[in-house]
């Protein structure tokens, strides 16, 4: 953490002063780990696409507040009273951020990711547009942003994604087009992501809100691998076409572990419906006959106690953000994408998903690959375990997206019913994915660039030493992961009890 600012001035710091401190003020960016030549090295986190590290900040402010700590549900007494004007300015402050009218829409925070919010609002739009039986989604999504709509609408259709030279590009406006023509008067919303979780390409989110609402259709954006990157703004554009309905995000993608998921959404269309969740804090009245529910949003969309310092931290992170602004963050953020897509699409053996022309198709955060006849579980694994370099593979919870990129093992898992796909011993589909939060330097890029190579140079060195295992993953044969040794929480019960030492207190 760096500290050279005096006191006064830090708390005045903006732009890209303010992000040069923060870019070195996470929980985590120390950590070390043994590799299996017994050498201790710094981890490297490339795998903020899956969850990001902890802002400092953030955290900092979220401990403050914890000393505070109280139920918004109760009224009268001081915690409960800062608690809920810290907690409702969490609100506001996160409609501010995504650009969304406060008069016309309201956030509220639900479950601990994405999930929990395209659940609901898949259920909201179902009973606000009965009849309306289709939803459009891409392929690049997300499960979390395909499935609920499948289970709760009936009928989703996956719209293609560009076909470009250089590989797959973001999704198909004029397919998009094509299928809302065709199924006109039926598609209740187009739900897409901003940013692929696999590629990090990104939607141009404006023309396909635009589209959508021409042809009737509602818009609902999955914001999980934007907010953080990205600017958003949900509404008050010149043309309303391009305002959205809706945006969900999650808070431990933006910096936030243990924050809860956010929805963003129009007042009038939940104002329509019952809420779809309903208990304690949502009703003004309850008899053993009936109950009337509040009109007061968010409260009517956030029944039972909620996650308050998740929601504040996730507010401090953002404020942050902010702070910085969105476009230093996308331009410092932008050089460091291209810079690892120069480097990583020079090495021959390397096959990176997704077209590699950034100037034509941009992308934020995440890069996939696989390295030319290795498996993506013994890439991942070697990077852990000689390179400390922490990368996720396999599906990324985007199996159709994945299995259409990965076309030379597609034809072959597609034919597979599921008994034969549930006893196969194979290894899985997948690639290996490089994702990048503020954090990250163009020296973590090197040394994913460099441990890369060493794979590709030294494969026949590192292939006797992994074996498949039962759970279809290449594991080491003899080097036992450290995992379970750096953590144990009833070590840590036994840290923070040997802190009380051999006194009573005074009771
Ligand atoms: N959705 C997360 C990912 O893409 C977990 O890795």
């Amino acid at each position: 953490m760096s500290h050279a600012v005096a006191d006064t001035d830090a708390a005045s710091l903006r732009g890209q002063a303010l992000l040069d401190h923060i870019a070195t003020d996470f929980l985590g960016l120390d950590t070390t780990y043994p590799l299996a030549t017994g050498e201790v090295t710094r981890r490297v986190y490339l795998d903020s696409t899956a969850s990001t590290l902890m802002m400092g900040a953030a955290h900092r402010a979220m401990s403050a507040f914890l000393e505070h700590y109280a139920n918004t549900h109760s009224l009268m007494h001081n915690s409960a009273r800062l608690a809920t004007q810290a907690y409702g300015w969490a609100h506001d402050r996160i409609l501010r951020f995504v650009g969304a009218d406060p008069d016309a829409y309201t956030c509220f925070f639900t479950g601990s990711g994405v999930t929990a919010g395209m659940n609901r609002l898949a259920r909201v739009f179902r009973d606000l547009r009965p009849g309306k039986d289709t939803v459009l989604v891409s392929i690049m999504e997300h499960h979390s942003n395909d499935l609920p709509h499948r289970k709760h609408l009936g009928r989703v259709i996956h719209l293609p994604v560009d076909s470009r030279p250089e590989g797959h590009g973001c999704v198909d406006l004029a397919a998009m087009e094509q299928v809302l023509k065709r199924e006109q008067g039926r598609v209740n919303y187009v739900a897409i992501t901003g940013v692929s979780n696999v590629t990090g390409i990104i939607n141009p989110i404006g023309q396909i809100a635009r589209l959508a609402h021409e042809y009737g259709a509602l818009v609902l954006i999955d914001g999980a691998q934007m907010v953080a990157h990205l600017p958003v703004q949900m509404s008050g554009h010149s043309d309303p076409r391009e305002d959205l309905d809706a945006l969900v995000f999650s808070g431990h993608k933006t910096y936030v572990p243990g924050s809860p998921g956010v929805v963003i959404a129009r007042q009038e269309h939940l104002a329509a419906i019952e809420p779809e969740e309903v208990g304690g804090g949502m009703v003004e009245r309850v008899f053993t006959e009936r109950y009337t529910v509040s009109s007061k949003f968010p409260d009517r969309e956030e029944a039972g106690t909620p996650n308050i310092p998740g929601a504040i931290g996730l507010a401090a992170a953002i404020e942050v953000l902010d702070r910085i602004g969105m476009d230093i963050l996308v331009a410092e953020e932008r050089q460091l994408i291209d810079y690892a897509i120069e480097r990583l699409k020079v090495i021959p053996e390397l096959n990176i998903y997704g077209s590699t022309d950034t100037q034509d198709c941009p992308r934020a955060a995440s890069i996939s690959f696989n390295v030319a006849g290795l498996d993506h579980s013994l890439v991942a694994a070697v990077l852990n375990d000689y390179h400390n370099i922490a990368v996720r593979n396999e599906c990324f919870c985007a199996h159709p997206y994945v299995i259409e990129m990965i076309s030379d093992q597609a034809a072959e898992y597609l034919a597979m019913s599921d008994a034969e796909l549930a006893a196969s011993c194979e290894p899985k589909p997948g690639m290996v994915r490089a994702s990048f939060g503020l954090y990250n330097t163009r020296k973590d890029v090197d040394l994913l660039v460099a441990a890369i190579r060493d794979i590709v140079t030294n494969r026949e060195r590192y292939l006797p030493l992994y074996a498949l295992g039962p759970d279809r993953e290449y594991h080491h044969t003899t080097f036992e992961s450290v995992s379970k040794e750096a953590f144990s929480i009833p070590r840590w019960v036994d840290e923070a009890l040997r802190e009380y030492g051999g006194q009573s207190p005074d009771r």
